[in-house]
């Protein structure tokens, strides 16, 4: 296998590639002839040579894969080869119909149902399971980028298949897309910036170079430039080191997680993040749409999403990041974003004026409860409620104990518009009439009340349930499970529902929806199973509390501490 950097110009990617070779191991019973034909030797993911550089800084990987390949399963294959497979019995489930043909399958339970789809959603390369494809809809002709293996979108699946005890996908997941890992540094504006994880990647079969018999398969990444919002996807490798730690949590084995190759995957992502830039604040400027909501939804700046996934992963790198020489600047600089508060000796430090409070909000607050506003900007609050954000902030201790269970007050109090007929409200309120037009650019997906402008995704569910497990109010999320029970299997895992109270399937709703199906599986077990819960959760740092306590006690008119100066670090 060989990594190649194509020339922007000529190809807007780069790929791994696995060559044909005669031995192939074959998936599914339905492959076609082409794919049939194609013959292949695999090595494990676990024996990728992925020797890096030890600076991680401008070269290629020279890890050699003598590899290859399965067939990736495509989404009409892994139909078929879905309606042989399924033969449970119990409860008569209908799914979707393929060529017209309606299947009757019957399952057990829906978690049954789940896992089944969940398998098969399952994406090969080299024979290995190597991720889940993001939706597997057999209605849906026009399935546009959903075909690929979304990062944020395996969250879920690699976290379920963890709790199963079958860690191989999220190994191979793991080591496949460090493999995909930007290593250019940006030279030109087309460049994905150095230490960058693909929103998405693609198994693609593709005839071998000067022999047209012979296919090879490739690993297609896509860096934010195929999405509608053609932004790079901040969250990836934030929850790529929050899957690491996980793995290593769950499985025990911290082989993984020690690889020369992943520790400077690691430390790319972090000098990615902690890089010096134009922000002047500890935490990280992004452009509107580079988390899940990848669309125009006016949250550039500081989204709450990419603050707590930035914390989360922060303190989860810290925890793996080897104790050597090379690492000691990360770690210092880790530590100074995890304590340092920009600030000179302001009081109202942004600027904002209770004039910007808006009269929803005033109606909307419950007595009890509270949550993180959505993006904190100088001069302008965002006051929507993002629900991925605070769910995060308590599962990261980004939020306090007391405000932690604030969030979950409020939840509870404002459940008929939260969860009302389907969990979770991706945001609260909707952006209407001139906002929607100004701030969506009159977006046609994201209407009020639907997809990402106040839309209700199930996927959700996983993260609430990992936030009450967190603050031992695990029926919370125990009464949102009943309540996508009600109907998610019946709708067939929709991407997400509309309207204000959830109410309808989304317009533009992919059925089987992966992370839907997944997201539903990981509560189940996390309810089942409170304690392992633990791979996700970072516990309250008390030396980062006493920090950040000492802080809010000083004279709030001390002195900003200048670079440069003697500053403290916790180590
Ligand atoms: C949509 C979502 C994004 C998700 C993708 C694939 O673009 O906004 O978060 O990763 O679909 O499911």
């Amino acid at each position: 296998m060989q990594r190649v950097n194509y020339s922007r110009s000529s190809r807007n990617c780069m790929r791994i590639y696995a060559l044909g070779c005669p031995h192939s191991v074959s998936h599914g019973k339905t492959l076609n002839d082409r794919f049939e034909s194609v013959s292949c030797k695999c090595q494990q993911a676990d024996s990728v040579d992925a020797v890096t550089a030890e600076n991680g800084l401008g070269t290629g990987t020279n890890g050699t894969f003598n590899s290859l390949i399965s067939q990736q399963v495509d989404v009409a294959q892994q139909l078929n080869h879905h309606n042989e497979g399924l033969a449970s019995i119990g409860k008569s489930v209908t799914v979707g119909t393929i060529n017209d043909t309606q299947s009757i399958v019957t399952f057990d339970s829906i978690e049954d149902e789940a896992w089944n789809l969940l398998r098969e959603s399952v994406v090969y390369y080299c024979g290995n399971p190597i991720g889940t494809i993001a939706a597997n809809d057999p209605t849906d002709s026009g399935i546009l980028n959903y075909d690929q293996v979304f990062i944020r979108d395996f969250i879920p699946s690699g976290i379920a298949f963890l709790l199963k005890g079958e860690y191989d996908i999220v190994r191979n997941f793991i080591l496949y897309t460090l493999q995909l890992q930007s290593w250019e540094k940006t030279m030109d504006c087309y460049s994905p910036g150095q230490g960058l994880m693909p929103a998405s990647f693609k198994v693609r079969t593709v005839p071998l170079d000067g022999d047209d018999s012979a296919m090879e398969e490739v690993l297609d990444p896509d860096f934010g430039e195929a999405a509608i919002g053609r932004v790079a996807p901040v969250d990836s490798g934030l929850w790529w080191i929050i899957l690491l730690r996980a793995h290593g949590k769950c499985s025990g084995d911290l082989s993984v997680q020690e690889r020369v190759d992943v520790q400077t995957g690691i430390k790319m992502i972090l000098k990615l993040c902690l890089a010096d830039g134009f922000d002047m604040f500890p935490t990280l400027l992004v452009t509107d749409g580079s988390c899940m909501i990848d669309r125009r939804m006016g949250i550039h700046g500081h989204p709450l999403e990419i603050q707590a996934l930035f914390y989360s992963a922060l303190l989860c790198a810290r925890e793996m990041l080897a104790p050597e020489d090379a690492s000691a600047d990360l770690l210092r600089a880790l530590n100074n974003r995890l304590t340092e508060e920009y600030s000179y000796d302001a009081v109202n430090k942004f600027n904002i004026y209770p004039d910007q409070i808006p009269p929803w909000l005033v109606e909307w607050m419950p007595n009890k409860g509270g949550y993180l506003i959505g993006n904190l900007q100088p001069a302008h609050m965002d006051f929507r409620f993002f629900s991925l954000g605070n769910m995060w902030s308590i599962v990261s201790s980004l939020a306090t104990m007391e405000q932690s269970h604030a969030i979950l007050d409020l939840i509870e109090a404002k459940w008929a518009e939260l969860v009302a007929e389907m969990p979770f409200k991706i945001c609260y309120p909707t952006l209407e009439g001139e906002e929607w037009r100004i701030i969506t650019g009159s977006d046609p997906k994201n209407t009020p009340w639907s997809y990402h402008n106040g839309g209700s995704w199930p996927t959700l569910l996983w993260q609430l349930t990992v936030a009450c497990i967190k603050m031992n109010r695990p029926w919370i999320a125990e009464n949102a499970v009943k309540i996508a029970e009600r109907r998610i299997s019946r709708d067939k895992w929709p991407e997400y529902y509309d309207s204000k109270r959830a109410r309808f399937i989304g317009k533009q709703a992919h059925l089987f929806q992966t992370w839907s199906i997944s997201g539903y599986l990981v509560s189940k077990l996390l309810l089942a199973n409170p304690e392992a819960a633990k791979i996700l959760i970072n516990v309250e740092d008390t030396e980062l509390v006493n920090a950040f306590s000492c802080m809010l006690s000083a004279n709030p008119r001390r002195k900003r501490v200048r670079k440069g100066s003697t500053q403290s670090f916790i180590v």
